[in-house]
């Protein structure tokens, strides 16, 4: 969500006259694109705007921007007010849009500009936007999450459920796919709930049915998804489609139910393993994935293993696994004040659940070995130039043996499988691309 964002900014800038560079000592603008979903990316983002500080002293006619997730929380504005005056503007994630005003208002006041609004307003259609380069791109479809989980800061700083008009929706990717993106992927904070807020009623299920009917559309992605609201309608329209993934992300963050009770997840372990059961009868070649928090305010060692056992019981493909971080303002926070898992516990319990997981990943990759998989590929290694990396439409990176006599990035390519890590595949291209070169070079800009 926040590199769309960004994509969106970047698009606003371009009209402005701004191009982009790949060194920050270079530039006469820099955005901090925050997020806030964890601790640890908000101190990442706290750090990175206090080493700032050094390129605005070399180059006092930078302009610094604070913008994202974290602008959103009160706290924030208050600290940069205190640590960080050299920040010349922070907005946040309902007035993006506003951008090119709100760098107007700071070429004309001295001090630092604050426009963060509390609440969302519509939905603004038609914004400009520098996508990146490649065949990938990505489409908003909703706004914001109504399900208040407890531990999660994402319906404070996104706000309420919006969901774009499905011809809005259906025109960006028909537009997308003329310029020749191939990949799309869907997003919303809760794509599940897309729709409900529409006159008509509309869901998931109808909107990806249309958008595959698009021609030039190779792959449809969507995401993220809440089991609660993952319907049966979904998992037939992704079962018979050639376009839809097959890799189904499926956020349980806790196996045990009276966790999932104080998470407010809405779901009980029971449901969720039936709707896992549900999935995996209807999609045969599905690729399962998943989200869990450990360490979430009271979890004792009895729903630890609740989630132990149910990682056991899926065997997914992968797992993001995550210590719980408390977050202002969620009521978890609270609990995690009055009874907290002891740092070293989560940190234990973390790692037995990547140990588990890691060899359940390794064996569902492993039996991929000898299949053919059409694989986009992506770019280089960023460990070896002599390798391509690539992901196949289930979003498994497969390593290839680069041939420095021709160029496939950016194409689909015919490739078996030859051996599996728990990572990623490796495979060999076993025929032509089958689609061209895409119009547009990929630039490589740094990562900072
Ligand atoms: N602490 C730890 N992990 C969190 N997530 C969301 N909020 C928190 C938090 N406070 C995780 C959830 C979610 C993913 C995007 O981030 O697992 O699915
Ligand atoms: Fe956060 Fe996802 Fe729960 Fe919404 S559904 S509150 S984004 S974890």
């Amino acid at each position: 969500m926040n590199e769309r964002d960004s994509e969106i900014m970047a698009g606003q800038l371009r009209e402005m006259g701004y191009r982009p560079v790949t060194d920050e000592k270079a530039a006469n603008l820099v955005i901090v694109n925050t997020c806030a979903v964890r601790g640890s990316a908000e101190e990442h983002a706290l750090g990175y705007i206090g080493q700032l500080k050094q390129l605005k002293d070399q180059n006092p006619s930078l302009k610094l921007a604070v913008a994202g997730c974290m602008s959103q929380e009160p706290g924030t504005i208050a600290w940069l007010r205190k640590y960080a005056s050299h920040v010349d503007l922070v907005f946040g994630t309902h007035n993006l849009h506003e951008l090119p005003q709100l760098l107007d208002q700071v070429e004309e006041r001295d001090e630092m500009v604050v426009d963060v609004w509390k609440t969302a307003g519509d939905v603004v259609e038609h914004l400009p936007s520098q996508r990146a380069d490649g065949v990938k791109a990505f489409v908003n479809i909703i706004y914001g999450c109504d399900k208040f989980c407890t531990y999660c800061i994402v319906p404070f700083t996104r706000g309420k459920e919006r969901s774009r008009e499905i011809p809005a929706v259906v025109d960006e990717v028909e537009a997308l796919a003329r310029e020749g993106y191939q990949d799309i992927t869907v997003l919303g904070q809760n794509v599940n709930s897309y729709g409900h807020d529409l006159n008509p009623q509309v869901d998931l299920a109808d909107l990806l049915g249309k958008l595959e009917h698009i021609d030039g559309v190779r792959w449809l992605r969507y995401t993220t998804s809440h089991p609660r609201d993952f319907s049966q309608k979904l998992i037939n329209v992704i079962a018979g489609s050639k376009k839809i993934t097959h890799h189904v992300h499926l956020p349980v963050q806790s196996g045990s139910n009276p966790i999932l009770k104080r998470m407010n997840r809405k779901y009980t372990r029971e449901q969720y393993l039936d709707l896992i059961e549900r999935v995996k009868d209807s999609i045969p070649d599905r690729v399962l994935t998943t989200d869990i928090i450990v360490g979430f305010p009271g979890e004792t060692e009895e729903d630890f293993e609740q989630t132990m056992d149910l990682i056991r019981t899926v065997k997914y493909d992968a797992a993001f696994t995550f210590i719980y971080s408390p977050r202002e303002k969620t009521p978890a926070a609270r609990w995690e004040g009055r009874d907290p898992v002891p740092n070293p516990v989560k940190k234990e319990r973390l790692n037995r659940l990547m140990d588990l997981q890691y060899r359940i990943s390794l064996m569902a990759n492993q039996e991929l070995v000898g299949h053919t998989e059409l694989v986009l590929v992506e770019g280089l290694s960023k460990k070896n130039p002599n390798v391509w990396a690539g992901r196949t439409h289930t979003n498994k990176v497969v390593l290839l043996d680069r041939d420095p006599h021709i160029d496939l990035i950016d194409r689909f390519v015919p490739v078996r499988i030859t051996a599996a890590k728990t990572f990623y595949l490796a495979g060999e291209v076993i025929g032509a691309p089958v689609s061209d070169p895409s119009p547009r070079r990929r630039i490589e800009l740094p990562l900072m």
